[in-house]
């Protein structure tokens, strides 16, 4: 059935396709080639890579010269059919939709079996309190707070720390240190951030506390000058000198050091355990600390309360897609809003559900596919580094190797081996009612209590679960769960699924098709491993000095350099694309021959992922990324035979990793 469909479906493409561009004799050696790196599908399906050719051609002006800008060759046509919007917000946009139609079928079918699965009922219950909404009634979030018990200003900080709030006076948090550590780290306030009082803020605090509040502009005023005067004690002495001075500390130690506070106590607090005086800590910037402290303990601990009040409520505001801030003229969010907004606070539960509804029947196949293409590249860069281009010594090569072989890839992001019963285990932490502040209290909840539970546990389960992947917390920002990415302190390729999907990767895509983009992002993510930036990691993510030592090689630094060229670039983020790239380039090259011919096609794949990409705090333009790194590729100027001296075919190239 599905063969014969797929042959219709082969003979429809094939008539329709404008065959100048692409060499469409390619695609019987294609076919053949693909059988062979995927046996096991008995059919083959000829139609998902002609119909994505025909996608990749409908984004194109080959009436562009592709020796001279290749993006406008490539992409000349993407912003005509999409706009502004780039492949990888489609991806996530489509991940959304998918989760909502899951929803709303569940909703509608209360005997499916998923009600039975764990973490499901909870999930449903969320959503529906989310699409109940209708007013943003700040004041919830506040009556839910634990009764008022004190006034004193460190424990309400440790209280609201609990949610994850933990930018104002000091900031207490749990970091993921090193592949198998978490650690305690303070620092003082976080002096770029400012309050600012907003109407709903002020009236939600003046409901809380039964009006009995300065008027809005006298507090406004008095929390400008609070925030005045902890910006002024907060800031550093030394300029520039972030990372010296970081040090450990025992509590003993900082509870001699400063003594202002009860360090256990708050600990204590904020965390619902008990350290003993050994226990380390992080500490950033003592002297600080210990201003900051002196001046809050004699401070109006009535303004200090309203202040901690109101930067925690704006803090809950500005957590990605809190779908309070859509409800405008009494409207209820969307569903997609509200799925948005889950998959920032219930990350584990929501990809527990995506697993278990779309991607485990395609994980097998993909696993196979992927972690193959995966292995090739690093046979390929482990064989480049043993080559020793910039002649470096023998221990320092042999650390960046070990880096490279002990890299892993986690598709979905999703804790590996973790049982049914784990996942049961989890939901027992978190409850979900009626009530959309409660149900979004609890899960910020249950991801700092679990944060600070991994800074403390013993337990190896526990430890080689959570360590097998990114346990992305409630402020993460969007394009992480959108486009695969290097996960430095656990040396871990995070692939989410968005990116295991049309136009990046199908599990039937001929070579071509597969490396062009499979093969370049995964070289992408890899070579962070020794980008300008990164390669200070070692293979548990332990900070080393391996960019100064290798700042002493001639070639390197003028490898660097070169790379460097323009201003406008993050040098990391350009090296990952020069050394990936020509990396992803030299894997799928190495056999057979006949790849060399379908060139054409592997550029243009992976063109797609920077058509319609706008440049962000870390990335150039697709454009320019695109171009300036196949204009370093010699093999780039040879498949499309551009001549020496045009702008995709420069005299002279960068070399490096
Ligand atoms: C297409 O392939 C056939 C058989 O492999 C070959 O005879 C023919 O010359 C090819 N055509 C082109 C344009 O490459
Ligand atoms: C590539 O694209 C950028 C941005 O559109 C453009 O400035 C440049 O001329 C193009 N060509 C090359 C070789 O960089
Ligand atoms: C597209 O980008 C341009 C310039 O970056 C911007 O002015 C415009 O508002 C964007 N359009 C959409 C629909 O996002
Ligand atoms: C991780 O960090 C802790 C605390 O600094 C350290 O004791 C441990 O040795 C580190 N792990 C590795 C593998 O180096
Ligand atoms: C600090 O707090 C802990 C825990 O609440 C308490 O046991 C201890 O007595 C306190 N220490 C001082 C010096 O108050
Ligand atoms: C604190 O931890 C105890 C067990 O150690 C637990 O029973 C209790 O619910 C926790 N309290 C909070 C507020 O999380
Ligand atoms: C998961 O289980 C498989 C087979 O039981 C094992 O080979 C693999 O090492 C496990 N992965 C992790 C991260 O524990
Ligand atoms: C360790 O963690 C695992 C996974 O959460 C759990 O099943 C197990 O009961 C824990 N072991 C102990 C001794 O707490
Ligand atoms: C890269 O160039 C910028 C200015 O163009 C310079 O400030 C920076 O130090 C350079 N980085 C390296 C590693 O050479
Ligand atoms: C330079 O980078 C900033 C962001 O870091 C970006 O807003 C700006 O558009 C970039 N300029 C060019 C010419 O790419
Ligand atoms: C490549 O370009 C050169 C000069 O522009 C031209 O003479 C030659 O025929 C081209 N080769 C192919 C295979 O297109
Ligand atoms: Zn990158």
């Amino acid at each position: 059935m599905i063969r014969i469909w797929g042959i219709c479906l082969l003979l429809a493409s094939v008539q329709a396709l404008p065959t100048k561009h692409l060499n469409h004799n390619a695609t019987v050696e294609q076919e053949q080639e693909q059988e062979e790196l995927e046996e096991e599908t008995s059919h083959w399906n000829g139609d998902i890579n002609l119909q994505h050719i025909q996608r990749i051609e409908s984004y194109m002006q080959p009436e562009q010269d592709a020796c001279h800008d290749f993006h406008a060759y490539a992409c000349g046509n993407w912003k005509s059919v999409h706009g502004n919007v780039s492949a990888m917000s489609l991806s996530g946009s489509h991940i959304d939709q998918r989760y909502v139609q899951l929803f709303e079928r569940l909703l509608r079918e209360p005997q499916a079996p998923e009600h039975r699965l764990p973490m499901f009922p909870k999930l449903l219950r969320y959503y529906q309190s989310c699409l109940a909404l209708d007013k943003p009634r700040l004041r919830h979030y506040l009556d839910h707070l634990p009764p008022r018990s004190t006034d004193h200003w460190m424990e309400l900080l440790a209280i609201l720390g609990r949610y994850g709030h933990h930018e104002h006076y000091i900031r207490i948090t749990v970091a993921h240190h090193n592949a198998s550590r978490h650690i305690i780290f303070m620092q003082a306030h976080v002096h770029e951030l400012k309050m600012t009082l907003t109407p709903n803020i002020y009236f939600a605090l003046r409901r809380h506390l039964d009006g009995d509040l300065p008027s809005l502009a006298d507090l406004r005023q008095q929390f400008k000058q609070l925030d005045a005067t902890l910006h002024r004690l907060s800031q550093s002495e030394s300029i520039n000198s972030d990372e010296e001075n970081f040090k450990t500390y025992t509590l003993d130690q900082l509870q001699r050091e400063l003594p202002g506070l009860n360090w256990t106590h708050a600990l204590q607090l904020k965390f619902n355990a008990t350290y003993d005086g050994q226990h380390q800590v992080q500490v950033d910037e003592l002297p600080q600390l210990r201003q900051l402290i002196n001046f809050l303990n004699q401070a109006d601990a009535r303004l200090l309360r309203l202040y901690s009040l109101s930067r925690f409520l704006q803090y809950l505001l500005q957590l990605p897609h809190n779908p309070l801030n859509n409800l405008v003229n009494n409207k209820a969010p969307s569903s997609v809003e509200c799925v948005q907004h889950m998959r920032k606070t219930l990350y584990l539960g929501m990809n527990y559900a995506y697993e278990h509804i779309y991607y485990a029947k395609q994980r097998a196949t993909d696993e196979r596919i992927i972690f193959r293409v995966f292995e090739e590249l690093k046979a390929q860069f482990s064989k480049q580094l043993q080559q020793n281009e910039f002649s470096l010594d023998a221990n320092l090569l042999s650390a960046l190797q070990q880096k490279v072989s002990g890299m892993a890839i986690n598709i979905g992001n999703m804790p590996h081996n973790a049982s049914e019963q784990f996942f049961r285990d989890r939901e027992q932490l978190w409850q979900a009612t009626g009530d959309f502040y409660l149900n979004h209290f609890k899960s910020l909840l249950e991801y700092n209590a679990h944060q600070a539970e991994m800074e403390r546990t013993t337990n190896t389960t526990l430890k080689q679960l959570f360590y097998s992947f990114s346990y992305h917390g409630p402020s993460m920002q969007d394009n992480i769960d959108a486009t695969p990415y290097f996960y430095c302190v656990s040396n871990i390729i995070i692939m989410p699924y968005a990116y295991v999907q049309l136009p990046f990767y199908h599990a039937q895509f001929w070579p071509a098709l597969l490396y062009g983009d499979l093969g370049n992002t995964l070289g992408h993510e890899m070579l962070h491993t020794l980008d300008s930036f990164f390669v200070d990691f070692d293979a548990q993510g332990v900070q080393r000095d391996y960019g100064d030592q290798l700042r002493r090689y001639r070639q390197y630094v003028a490898g660097i350099e070169c790379l460097n060229s323009t201003a406008n670039i993050t040098l990391n983020e350009r090296t990952a694309d020069f050394s990936g790239t020509r990396l992803a380039l030299h894997t799928y090259l190495q056999t057979p021959m006949q790849r060399r011919q379908h060139g054409r096609l592997y550029f243009l794949q992976f063109a797609q992922f920077f058509c319609g990409q706008e440049a962000d705090e870390s990335h150039d333009e697709g454009s320019v990324r695109l171009n300036y790194t196949l204009s370093q590729m010699p093999e780039f100027a040879e498949v499309f035979n551009c001549t020496q001296g045009t702008p995709m075919n420069p005299v002279e190239r960068c070399q490096f990793w």
